[in-house]
């Protein structure tokens, strides 16, 4: 058992294999956050906490005459808004006379068997080896009829620990739901560092990192998305925690739409983060009865450094969010034909480049924009999904069947949740744009976005997606985003407070009810690159296009910085032409197809344009592809050396610690250089390795200790694929 009760149903310990997550339900019935660290014994530590009376921070009226009892300083799993604690609140209520307050108390728990659903959206799910534990605490409103139930899920050998909040309204009269986030954490001691993912379109997620101090350092969101300019994953670590040393606790949020993660310090030089839903034109009516749940929080801990923590969200992603036939299944090589084509092509274009493809051993080819509608360029046809049969010379079923004969699966690319004004379901069903009455929308790619809340959209996608992948052989679904979302009015929900959210639960639904109808279906997530790169998209879509930039320079910060939380086989990553599209920059084809290995790998160019040596290097990466598959989707990943230096360098070792592959990247070039020095990690420290580099045999010990030097000068962008294999 994980989850431990004890001092009469007072003291919480979650404990799994490394970390414990203490809580004390006070006196005064106050939930308490007492500790989240390495683990310890089950000792109440409550009482690391110093009361003292601090001016102007009041007290509750239980506290009597003792000043020294102030929620203002007290840490808390449940922080709520308007009584008295002036820090970051998790809970904000306004009730029908107008007042904002709410204040929870502890009721009581249930310990539930495995792992919880969110109703309405992803969350981590229990799987064949490791079955979750589920900790439910409820609290009370001291002056109104709701309650909320704080739920606690625990993956013991996974080192995660996971948090949402139910809140109900038992009450005659409604309520409104101003702010409902996830998820605090309060730490009352010690100095932190928050890294966020920051960015932008074809250049996501940075890594930035900044010392947490009184001014409130956010990461977030308002685009309706959870964006290519801030990821919803933040890590809180040690000053000085590196890839090897130090405490770092991770904070995840299983949700594609709005976010909110904060961190900041209090008077008292305590640390507050809190994650959630962004309260931003936020407003949720609860009538009786009703409830809201917020997403999950994902957290985990390491006491060892930044690689661990990343590792322990690779495997609770990999194990228990990823779902369907290709969590495990070896994905295709596909070829996809956008920076090939654009929009100019036609049946036998694609046709050359299938054939080229099969015999080069791509395994599949992918149809993206521009199949369907009236739809030359990106200003029109969003929204008629019937296929452009005269632009293809052919239906798509005799397209697919032909692609199917040359031996290689077909893919297609869609993008549902949006809708062209220059469309025939725009002209039919303007309502379902979303949009304010009276005034005249924002435009971007000049396209509106469908209004996912609704019934009605939803099952007019899920029939036109139905009747072309019923009708075609289709294997694989490309499902692409290219706008964020503002002008918010639903003509069917109206209030602009609900509409954010009710747009996220309609897209989880469709995304489900696609993923229960094509089960065997390989979706690829989309959002104008990683746009929606997420772990609630991970839910649906095994892998997600990583970023429209290909540039294999460029891909090196942008897959390190996704590296942090996601798992390499979650990122899609294509050999393009060079110069590259994107920044103008030539690489060699060898550099973009290492770059492009660490990553569910594929192309996207037409190799009838490329020369007979780099269809050569076609068969060899290949060769590689399938080679290091397994090293590479289902090994340990380690960072080695972050972009920004003369190389780039990360590493994949497997779990019996028999093979390692390390790839390394010349990002600059000098006169005269000094010699490249790589560290190698991940070893067995007692077994003999041949090193491909030189095929020289050492131990773990003196590899790991000693690194590798290379006898030999790299040119700029040149790269290497190095490998360790043990020797008995
Ligand atoms: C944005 C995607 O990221 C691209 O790969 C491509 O599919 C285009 N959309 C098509 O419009």
């Amino acid at each position: 058992m994980a989850i431990h009760v004890t001092q009469n149903g007072r003291l919480f310990h979650l404990h799994t294999a490394d970390s414990t997550y203490q809580m004390y339900a006070d006196e005064k019935d106050v939930l308490l956050h007492t500790y989240y660290g390495k683990r310890i014994e089950e000792e109440n530590l409550s009482d690391l906490i110093y009361r003292a009376d601090v001016g102007f921070s009041g007290n509750p009226p239980e506290a009597g005459g003792d000043r020294r009892y102030s929620l203002d300083c007290l840490p808390q799993e449940l922080p709520s808004s308007g009584v008295g604690d002036f820090r970051s609140d998790c809970i904000r209520l306004r009730h029908q006379d107008g007042s904002a307050a709410a204040d929870f108390r502890y009721e009581g728990y249930e310990i539930l068997p495995g792992s919880y659903r969110v109703p309405g959206m992803p969350a981590l799910y229990d799987g064949e080896e490791e079955q979750g534990e589920t900790l439910v605490i409820s609290m009370r409103e001291t002056a109104s009829a709701v309650t909320v139930r704080l739920f606690y899920g625990v993956f013991e050998k996974e080192n995660v620990i996971t948090r949402t909040v139910r809140v109900e309204n038992h009450g005659k009269s409604e309520v409104l739901l101003e702010e409902c986030l996830s998820c605090c954490l309060d730490f009352q001691f010690g100095d932190y560092d928050l890294i966020t993912f920051p960015g932008r379109h074809a250049m996501e997620r940075n890594v930035e990192r900044a010392r947490v101090g009184h001014a409130r350092l956010e990461a977030s969101s308002i685009r309706g998305a959870s964006s290519h300019q801030c990821n919803p994953a933040v890590i809180l670590c040690a000053p000085e925690a590196t890839e090897d040393f130090g405490d770092c606790y991770g904070l995840c949020l299983v949700y594609s739409g709005n976010f909110v993660a904060s961190a900041q310090k209090d008077q008292r030089e305590q640390t507050r983060v809190v994650m959630g839903i962004n309260p931003f034109q936020f407003s949720f009516r609860l009538e009786e009865g009703e409830a809201f749940d917020a997403p999950q929080v994902i957290l985990s801990y390491s006491d060892s450094g930044l690689t661990k923590l990343s590792r322990q969200y690779h495997r609770i992603l990999q194990e228990h969010m990823c779902r369907g036939k290709y969590r495990k299944e070896k994905r295709p090589v596909l070829i996809n034909n956008w920076e090939a084509t654009y929009f100019n092509f036609d049946g036998d274009k694609l046709a050359k480049i299938a054939e080229k493809a099969a015999k080069l051993g791509i395994e599949m080819l992918v149809l993206d924009d521009g199949w369907f509608g009236k739809r030359e360029d990106d200003n029109s046809g969003l929204g008629d999904w019937f296929v452009n049969e005269k632009k293809l010379g052919s239906s798509l079923k005799e397209l697919g069947e032909k692609i199917h004969a040359m031996g290689m699966k077909f893919g297609l690319w869609f993008e549902p949740e949006m809708i062209s004004e220059d469309s025939d379901l725009y002209r039919a069903h303007p309502d379902w744009a979303l949009r304010i009455p009276g005034r005249e929308p924002n435009r971007s790619r000049n396209q509106l976005v469908l209004d996912m809340s609704r019934q009605d959209v939803r099952d007019y996608l899920l029939k036109r997606l139905t009747d072309i992948l019923s009708d075609a052989p289709i294997d694989y679904v490309k499902w692409d985003v290219n706008r964020n979302l503002c002008d918010i009015y639903s003509h069917v929900h109206g209030r602009s407070g609900e509409v954010y959210h009710r747009h996220m639960l309609g897209v989880y639904d469709l995304l489900e009810r696609f993923c229960a109808r094509f089960p065997d279906i390989l979706l690829e997530g989309c959002s104008g690159g990683g746009g929606r790169f997420d772990a609630a998209m991970l839910y649906y879509s095994p892998q997600i296009w990583c970023s429209d930039n290909t540039d294999a320079i460029n891909r090196l910060s942008i897959q390190y910085g996704t590296s942090f939380f996601y798992p390499v086989s979650m990122v899609g990553s294509h050999v393009s032409a060079a110069p590259n599209h994107q920044t103008g920059r030539v690489t060699s084809f060898m550099t973009r197809g290492h770059v492009a290995l660490s990553g569910s790998f594929g192309y996207e160019l037409d190799l009838n344009k490329v020369s007979e040596e780099e269809q050569a290097l076609v068969k060899e990466q290949i060769g590689q592809f399938h080679q290091y598959y397994d090293l590479i989707h289902e090994g340990d990943y380690y960072r080695i050396s972050p972009p920004g230096g003369r190389f780039c360098a990360w590493e994949f070792v497997d779990r019996q610690r028999a093979h390692a592959l390390l790839t390394l990247v010349m990002t600059s070039a000098e006169g005269n250089p000094v010699p490249v020095h790589t560290t190698v990690k991940g070893l067995d420290a007692n077994r003999q390795y041949r090193c491909s580099y030189d095929n020289s045999i050492k131990s773990g010990k003196s590899w790991m200790n000693g690194g590798l030097t290379l006898g030999k000068a790299l040119k700029e962008y040149e790269s290497l694929l190095i490998t360790w294999e043990a020797v008995e």
